[in-house]
């Protein structure tokens, strides 16, 4: 996916919640490295991403119906290499 177009998807869609890879709802669940390898099903990488992404899981709202595969695709691919290069 294209990480700065997936960017603007999350600066959109995302961070109202997740601003600076954290998590306002759940704060042990962030963007962050360590987080994604414990808590993510299916493990960090952007497939696992697309799919919570998708269809959500329980207080995160199901982006599946809101944002083409495309913006889905780009914003996982944003979250993994922000994860990789550290959101701060
Ligand atoms: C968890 C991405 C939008 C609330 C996560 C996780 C990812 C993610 C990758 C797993 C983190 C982990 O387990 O450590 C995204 C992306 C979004 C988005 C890319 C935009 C497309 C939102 C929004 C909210 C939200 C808008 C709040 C309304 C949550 C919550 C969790 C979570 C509560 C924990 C879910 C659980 O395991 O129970 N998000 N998120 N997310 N997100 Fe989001």
């Amino acid at each position: 996916g294209d990480v700065g177009a997936g960017e603007q998807v999350f600066n959109a869609n995302c961070a109202a919640c997740h601003a600076g890879g954290q998590n306002v709802i759940m704060p042990d669940k962030t963007l962050e490295k360590a987080a994604l390898e414990q808590y993510l099903a299916g493990g960090r990488n952007e497939k696992a991403v697309m799919t919570q992404v998708t269809n959500g899981k329980n207080a995160m709202p199901a982006f599946g119906g809101r944002l083409s595969e495309d913006d889905i695709a780009n914003v996982a691919s944003y979250v993994i290499a922000t994860s990789e290069a550290g959101w701060d």
